[in-house]
């Protein structure tokens, strides 16, 4: 059986894709310094995969535990999902970033070079495009310049592991995820933000329990259909699959470049009011909502190109935003009654 560490193993992404890679028959040891997660999530992925995963509360920024680790531990591959992701907050902390989703990047790849562990799955986003010109996106899409300093920290991430893929014993897969959404069908894990939501999804899930008075639609002039931007939203549970399937590539050896970057998407785009109206629909809700100005930084629309990931990786996502967005509310609905 092989053995695979998962950083941020206790987040949102990284939590689905342990149930996933337990459910492939793989052993999984978590590393979690839960500065943004719960502990709690653990007991969601033993019920349901009815297997505990090993944990292991260390801060990636300890290099010496870091190196502890991996000389006590004997694994066969990495996926990294580790790292700080709130993009508003990333202009006014670049640093925190930095040292976040740089420093320990690094920290992670010495000790696996140092102890011969050759497979790396990053988490990467579609913010690496930057606001991009043409629809939709592909893997060969020019990287413009980050908007901030989140999206700069996944520019540089890859670009490190890209580097050290030339020169040592490394074999990576950087998957660009568009906008992660939705939980486990179980709904025994699910998203988690501390305090007040910035993303869209949470934001509307909390407006419809009465927890936030009311949603702000940020923006409804631009370019689109009804105003308001497009994203491409992936049911997490897709996206967590996407991993397994990713990993299997590398330990059979299929990879056709040392580094490879696949986007990780839908195909499909939906709008924010897209977005509040099948919500609506599926859970027979009403949201609050009311359109303020755009929110900085923003962009008009993101959207996937996904046939490489479908042709070259073998994946391609099943569940649809209604799926989502159910799961969203079944989810939600879960923690008023904690
Ligand atoms: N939105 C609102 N109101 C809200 C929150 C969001 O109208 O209260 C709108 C935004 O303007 C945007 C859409 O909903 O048009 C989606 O916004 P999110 O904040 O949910 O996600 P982003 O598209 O901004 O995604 C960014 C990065 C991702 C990153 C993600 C999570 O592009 O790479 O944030 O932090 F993973």
């Amino acid at each position: 059986m092989q053995k695979i560490v998962v950083t941020g193993g206790l987040g949102f992404i990284g939590s689905h894709t342990v149930v996933e890679l337990q459910n492939e028959g793989f052993e999984v040891l978590i590393i979690d310094n839960l500065s943004n997660s719960n502990i709690g999530v653990l007991d969601g992925i033993t019920s349901i995969t009815g297997k505990k995963p090993a944990f292991f509360k260390i801060d990636l920024k300890d290099k010496q535990k870091v190196a502890q680790f991996f000389k006590e531990n004997k694994v066969d591959g990495v996926i990294h999902f580790a790292a700080s992701k709130a993009v508003g907050e990333s202009v006014h902390e670049p640093l925190k970033y930095y040292e976040n989703n740089i420093a320990t990047l690094i920290y992670v790849l010495q000790e696996m070079n140092k102890n011969k562990v050759t497979n790396f799955i990053f988490s990467s986003s579609c913010t690496v495009y930057g606001d991009a010109d043409e629809f939709p996106i592909t893997e060969k899409s020019p990287i413009k310049k980050a908007e901030n300093a989140y999206g700069n920290s996944k520019q540089i991430g890859e670009e490190i592991i890209a580097d050290v893929t030339k020169v040592k014993n490394l074999n990576a897969i950087a998957l660009r995820y568009f906008n992660p959404i939705g939980g486990h069908k179980s709904i025994k894990i699910g998203e988690l933000p501390l305090g007040v939501p910035q993303n869209l999804i949470p934001y509307v899930t909390q407006t419809a329990a009465g927890i936030r008075k009311e949603l702000s639609v940020f923006g409804n002039d631009y370019e689109t259909h009804d105003g308001t931007p497009i994203r491409d939203y992936i049911h997490v549970t897709d996206l967590a699959k996407a991993h397994v399937i990713a990993m299997k590539r590398l330990f059979e050896d299929k990879q056709k470049a040392k580094m490879e970057y696949f986007n990780i998407g839908t195909g499909v785009g939906s709008s924010v009011f897209d977005v509040i109206k099948t919500f609506e629909k599926v859970n027979d809700l009403k949201i609050n909502y009311k359109v303020v100005d755009r929110r900085e930084g923003d962009v008009t629309a993101y959207l996937a190109d996904v046939s490489f990931a479908n042709t070259e990786l073998g994946w391609r996502s099943e569940l649809t935003l209604k799926d989502a967005l159910r799961s969203a509310w079944l989810w939600q609905e879960k923690q008023e009654i904690k």
